[in-house]
């Protein structure tokens, strides 16, 4: 059945892919903290690859990752050509913060939280893309919100946030990006089908200075 939806070579792949999940660390961080972990699985290559190629494009700046998680969208974005001192990787669980350490030793993996995203950039930073894998939907209300609203103040002009979510039609969280939709698709090879939405904020800059925050302490 799979392999008639989504075609032979494709179903081999999804199958290796759910063989090869990273059950261990992954489902032990779910069960310590399944609001914040907010899936049962890592992300699929296949949405990492869609995620990535949404800023492949961009080839100067920062590039701002959310929630990485076990990294297999920060090897999607170093596989398309982001140079790893352009990524910034911010990560909530200390666990997985180890785990990025030691797999991307030249990224610079910060132990935070993105509601602190505008103390943690240093003021002035030019930031060209935001790639997060954060589980908006299950993250309270204020935190959520008070994580996209930032995303629209750190951007720069030409800058793109870009969010995958598992509701496949119009989350909760969409309505406070301050920005405007430029695309969205759904990778149907991951558990569960996602949907890929990206941003632009140009048009709805207000004329804001760049932040200034004072440093932000990491957790832990
Ligand atoms: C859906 S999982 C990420 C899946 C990831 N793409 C993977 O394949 O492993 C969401 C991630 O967001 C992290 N997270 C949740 N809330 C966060 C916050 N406020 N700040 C930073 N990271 C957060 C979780 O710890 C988790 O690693």
């Amino acid at each position: 059945m799979a392999q008639r939806v989504l075609g032979l070579g494709r179903a081999r792949r999804v199958s290796g892919y759910l063989k090869k999940m990273v059950p261990g660390a992954f489902l032990q961080e779910f069960f310590a903290q399944p609001g914040i972990v907010g899936a049962i699985c890592p992300s699929s290559p296949f949405l990492a690859h869609r995620m990535a190629r949404e800023v492949s494009h961009i080839k100067d700046g920062l590039i701002i990752e959310l929630g990485p998680g076990t990294g297999v969208v920060t090897k999607a974005l170093l596989k398309q050509g982001v140079a790893p001192e352009r990524l910034l990787v911010l990560e909530y669980s200390n666990r997985f913060v180890q785990r990025l350490r030691r797999q991307f030793p030249l990224v610079n993996i910060v132990h935070g939280n993105a509601a602190d995203l505008c103390r943690i950039v240093p003021a002035g930073t030019k930031v060209s893309a935001i790639v997060s894998s954060l589980p908006l939907c299950s993250l309270p209300e204020p935190l959520m919100q008070s994580i996209v609203q930032q995303w629209r103040e750190l951007l720069h002009d030409s800058g793109v946030a870009v969010q995958f979510t598992y509701n496949l039609h119009r989350p909760a969280w969409h309505k406070h990006v301050q920005g405007v939709q430029t695309g969205s698709s759904i990778v149907w090879g991951n558990l569960p089908p996602a949907r890929v939405s990206t941003f632009s904020f140009h048009t709805h800059k207000l004329s804001s200075p760049h932040h200034e925050h004072p440093p932000a302490e990491h957790p832990g």
